[in-house]
């Protein structure tokens, strides 16, 4: 449908499942074939071409991604009746896990790469039109992807993310992650700095970080030597312009002291921390194998608290782990209750084929996992409502990121990460500005501008309809 003089772009459709992560990947493979002429495309139809960004952290991954290749067999074919080829590729930790089988059980997919190829994209776009089979790509190479990958192209928003670490070697025994993303990685600490003052410079105002294991961080620091994370988040801090940082995701075993010294000397850091416990048994932890008991992770908190007394927090459960009895059930409830969390991520166990507890005996059945999984998010839930609630009458900064919903609105974020918005000017827009928050709805806070922010004729914010 171009009519203008400019040359047909190449049309890219990226869908992405799973973790900030994939997020921040998909972005970059957009920037790595930007140069070879794909621009992003709003849906897969007529694309030149297709990427399919897959999580396998749960199961129902491979289901999803063979019924949605299912459905672009036919968009393929279609492009082909019409004249033009639609490239169909594969990436992400399902790529990495099971790329003989994609392409096996869909020989029409062009293309299999898992997570530490994706710099190699253009080339492997062009073996493609030449091969007869797949293109796969699914190695572990020693070489920094982060050397090969361009600066990022595509315009950043206020917040932005910014990988510094992948990989794991903590092999929890339920998860995949140390099969599909590999062994723990840190970027030098000069490329993770240059590129937040690149996202700066491109309007950012907030960075999170993210790694799989993201306070395991140990790159090299520009002094030679290695730097943690609370030394990597100190220079950060120095960027002028970069009014926020947040970091995730987090393990309890590597919060050092110099990480909890910067939660407590840097306003920048946002006082809300993504830490997961899985569960609140000291011998269902011990069976996931995460090295740190309830004690050790409720010692954590109260240190991290001590430092930054309004800090908040989130985790990620899992109910029914192989093993786990009622009454561990209960001593993940009675963590939960001791430490009141804002907001939390909570799964039932599902078995991975390959991890270690997907052949451990005594699986809890479906139908008791489901009961526990209820129980814990009926009480994750009152929290998050009570964390919320409680924020009402409260004045505090918010970082506005962009239109509201409804006309004369615009939408921001609190530092402890919940979604707000008020009546006010677009202007605001990349601006933080002191908030007293009026009412806490659903799923976000409505505010009204405080006084001395610096903006003119606020009405209170409506309501936003019903959804
Ligand atoms: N079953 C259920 N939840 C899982 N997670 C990871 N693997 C599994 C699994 N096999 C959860 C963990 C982890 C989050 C990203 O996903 O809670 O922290
Ligand atoms: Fe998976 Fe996190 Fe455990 Fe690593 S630390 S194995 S990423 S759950």
């Amino acid at each position: 449908m171009t009519t203008t003089s400019t040359p047909p772009r190449k049309r890219l459709f990226i869908r992405t499942w799973g973790c900030q992560m994939n997020v921040y990947d998909s972005a970059r493979m957009a920037d790595v074939l930007a140069p070879i002429g794909y621009a992003p495309a709003e849906t897969p139809d007529g694309a030149d071409m297709v990427i399919l960004n897959t999580c396998h952290i749960r199961e129902k991954a491979t289901e999803k991604l063979f019924s949605e290749l299912g459905r672009l067999r036919e968009a393929k074919a279609l492009k082909r009746a019409a004249g033009g080829e639609m490239v169909l590729a594969v990436a992400g930790c399902v790529a990495q896990a099971e790329g003989k089988e994609i392409t096996a059980r869909a020989p029409w997919v062009d293309i299999v790469l898992g997570p530490q190829t994706y710099h190699k994209l253009p080339e492997m776009v062009a073996r493609a039109s030449r091969a007869a089979g797949a293109v796969i790509e699914c190695e572990f190479p020693a070489e920094d992807k982060f050397d090969h990958l361009p600066d990022a192209a595509a315009p950043q928003g206020v917040t932005a993310f910014l990988t510094v670490q992948e990989g794991c070697d903590k092999f929890c025994s339920f998860c995949v992650v140390p099969y599909t993303r590999g062994a723990e990685f840190s970027r030098p600490a000069a490329g993770v700095l240059a590129e937040a003052r690149r996202l700066v410079a491109s309007g950012a105002r907030e960075v999170s970080l993210l790694g799989q294991n993201v306070n395991a961080y140990h790159g090299e620091g520009p002094d030679g030597r290695s730097w943690g994370l609370g030394r990597l988040l100190r220079a950060l801090a120095e960027i002028p312009g970069l009014l926020r940082l947040r970091y995730t995701t987090s393990h309890p075993r590597d919060v050092d002291d110099d990480l909890v010294a910067a939660h407590r000397d840097l306003p920048q850091l946002m006082p809300f921390l993504h830490l997961p416990v899985q569960s609140g048994s000291d011998r269902v932890l011990a069976a996931m194998n995460r090295g740190h008991t309830a004690a050790d992770f409720l010692r954590v908190v109260d240190r991290l608290r001590e430092a930054r007394p309004d800090l908040a927090f989130s985790s990620d459960f899992i109910a029914g782990h192989p093993g786990e009895t009622a009454a561990e059930f209960e001593q993940t409830m009675a963590l939960v209750r001791r430490v009141g969390f804002a907001q939390a991520y909570s799964f039932k166990y599902s078995s991975r084929p390959g991890t270690p507890a997907a052949g451990a005996p005594h699986q809890v059945p479906e139908a008791e996992k489901d009961a526990r999984l209820q129980a814990l998010q009926a009480l994750l839930r009152d929290q998050q409502d009570a964390f919320n609630r409680s924020r009402v009458g409260m004045t505090f900064p918010v970082l506005f990121t962009g239109p509201g919903r409804h006309a004369g609105q615009v939408a921001g974020r609190t530092p402890w990460l919940q979604p707000l918005h008020l009546t006010g000017p677009l202007s605001l827009v990349g601006r933080e500005a002191p908030v007293t928050v009026l009412a806490a709805l659903p799923n976000s806070l409505s505010g009204l501008l405080a006084a001395g922010s610096g903006a003119h004729n606020v009405q209170p914010a409506e309501e936003p309809a019903p959804a």
